[in-house]
C-alpha cells in the first residue's frame, strides 16, 4: 500500500552562475523596449530559483498519476523530491501517512526509471535485473523467481543472457524497466521513460506500460512533456508551467474543462483554437459569444454555469477544439475564412484555414467532403458547436467557467 501526499511543497535551487548571468541581463535591458527572450519565467527571489511552488496532491493507493509539461516547468524537480534525490525547501512529503522529507532513498520502498535507461553495461541483462536484489540480499532461488516474473511481464526473458549493447532502445528501457520493479516497490517513479524512442516504438510501449501496471501492486508517478502519453496513461494528470501546477485532473476532466488558456492550449492534438470574441447577452437573457458577424448561443449548461457565477457581457478569448467545428450551414452563426493547407489525415482531413489573418485548424470528416475534397484557396463558412465552445478572460487567462 502506498499513498503519497504532497503538502505545499516548494523547491528553491540556488542561482547558478548562468541564472545569474541571466538576471543581470534583465536588469541591464529593463527600460529598453526589446523584451529579453526567454522559454521560461520561474520566479527568482534572493534565495533563488523557484522551480517548484507550492505544489499540492494527495496520491491515492495504486494510482497512476502524470507530471505533464513543457520542458523546465518543474517535473523532475518534484518526482525527484519524491525520490529523494533532491531535498524538499519546504513543505510537506507524506509515504502512507508518515512524513518523509528526511528519509533515505533507499529507505522509501521507491524505484525510478530515467529517460537514458542507465543500464551497467559490462552486466548480463540478467545481472541488471538481480543487482538490486543482491543489493537486499535477496536468496538466490527467491531471485531467480523474480527476474523470471519481471523478464516475463517485459517480454524479455528471450535476451537474459545478453549484454545492454546488443539490444534495441526499446529493449535496453524494458530492462530498465525491469530492473526498477524486480523488487516490487511501492511507489514507481518514471521519468520521460519514452522519450528516447522513435514515434513507432514509443506507442507500443506506451502499451506495455499501461498491461504492466495491471500486474504490479505500486503507485506510479510518470513525468512526460508529451500531452499524448498523460492523456492515454494517467487516472489523473497534474499539468505544470512555471514550477506552478495549472490544473489537476482526469484527461476527460482536462479535456474537456480547461481552467485555463494554457491547460486550453496544452491538451488536445491538434490545439484548440481561439478567436478574439464578446461574451453578450441576447435579448431573450441568455450568453453567446460573437466573433466577428457570427453569434453563436451557448448550451444550456454553459449558460448554467456563466450565470451560476454572475458572469457579465466582456471582451473574451473563445476556444474550441478542431474537432468541435463544423461546416454545417447555421445562418447567423458562421465565421469565415480561406483554406491555406489541406491534411489528409485518412479517415478525416485538416483543414488550415486563415480566418483575418489567424491559422484555425478544423477536423472533417472525409465522408462529408465528397470525392472531389476540398481545394486550398477555398473560402468555407464554419460554426463552432454550443455545448463544446470555451470563453476564458483575456486578461487573467481563466476559464469563465471554471471560477
Ligand atoms: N540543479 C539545479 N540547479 C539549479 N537549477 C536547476 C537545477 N535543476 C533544475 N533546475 C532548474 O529548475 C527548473 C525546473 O527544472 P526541471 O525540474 O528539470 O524541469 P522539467 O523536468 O519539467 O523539464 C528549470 O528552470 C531548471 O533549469
Ligand atoms: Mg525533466
Amino acid at each position: 500500500m502506498a499513498t503519497l501526499s504532497l503538502r505545499h511543497v516548494q523547491k528553491v535551487y540556488p542561482m547558478r552562475d548562468e541564472d545569474k548571468e541571466e538576471k543581470k541581463k534583465k536588469r541591464k535591458k529593463k527600460g529598453e523596449e526589446e523584451e529579453p527572450k526567454k522559454t521560461f519565467n520561474l520566479k527568482v527571489t534572493d534565495e533563488g530559483v523557484i522551480a517548484v511552488d507550492d505544489f499540492n496532491l494527495e496520491i491515492a493507493d495504486k494510482e497512476f498519476i502524470v507530471f505533464v509539461g513543457p520542458s523546465g516547468c518543474g517535473k523532475s524537480t518534484t518526482l525527484r523530491m519524491i525520490a529523494g534525490l533532491e531535498d524538499i525547501t519546504r513543505g510537506e512529503l507524506y509515504l502512507d501517512g508518515q512524513l518523509i522529507n528526511d528519509v533515505d532513498p533507499k529507505d522509501r520502498d521507491m524505484a525510478m526509471v530515467f529517460q537514458n535507461y542507465a543500464l551497467y553495461p559490462h552486466m548480463t541483462v540478467r545481472q541488471n535485473l538481480e543487482f538490486p536484489l543482491e543489493l537486499r540480499k535477496i536468496p538466490k532461488e527467491e531471485m531467480d523467481q523474480k527476474v523470471e516474473w519481471a523478464a516475463e511481464v517485459l517480454s524479455i526473458t528471450p535476451y537474459l543472457d545478453r549484454k545492454p549493447k546488443a539490444l534495441s532502445g526499446g529493449q535496453r528501457q524494458r530492462v530498465a524497466i525491469g530492473r526498477a520493479i524486480v523488487r516490487d516497490p511501492r511507489v514507481l517513479l518514471m521519468d520521460e521513460p519514452l522519450s528516447n524512442l522513435d514515434a513507432k516504438l514509443r506507442n507500443q510501449m506506451r502499451a506495455e506500460i499501461i498491461k504492466l501496471r495491471k500486474n504490479l501492486n505500486a503507485t506510479f508517478i510518470y513525468v512526460t512533456h508529451d500531452q499524448t502519453e498523460a492523456m492515454t496513461l494517467g487516472d489523473r494528470i497534474v499539468i505544470m508551467r512555471d514550477g506552478d501546477v495549472q490544473q489537476i485532473g482526469t484527461p476527460q476532466e482536462v479535456f474537456d474543462h480547461p481552467r485555463n488558456l494554457f491547460v486550453a492550449g496544452f491538451i488536445g492534438m491538434p490545439q484548440m483554437n481561439f478567436f478574439d470574441g464578446q461574451l453578450v447577452k441576447t435579448d431573450a437573457g441568455t450568453y453567446a459569444v460573437c466573433i466577428g458577424e457570427a453569434q453563436i448561443e451557448l448550451s444550456d449548461d454553459k449558460q448554467r454555469n456563466l450565470a451560476e457565477r454572475g458572469i457579465a457581457p466582456q471582451r473574451v478569448v473563445v476556444g474550441a477544439r478542431p474537432e468541435h467545428i463544423t461546416l454545417e450551414d447555421k445562418p447567423g452563426s458562421m465565421i469565415e475564412g480561406v483554406i491555406d493547407v489541406t491534411e489528409m489525415m485518412g479517415s478525416s482531413v485538416h483543414l488550415h484555414i486563415n480566418v483575418d489573418g489567424k491559422d484555425c485548424i478544423i477536423i472533417v470528416p472525409r465522408l462529408e467532403l465528397g470525392s472531389a475534397g476540398i481545394e486550398s484557396g477555398t473560402t468555407v463558412r464554419f460554426t463552432l458547436a454550443p455545448n463544446t465552445v470555451h470563453v476564458f478572460d483575456p486578461d487573467t487567462e481563466q476559464n469563465l467557467e471554471c471560477l
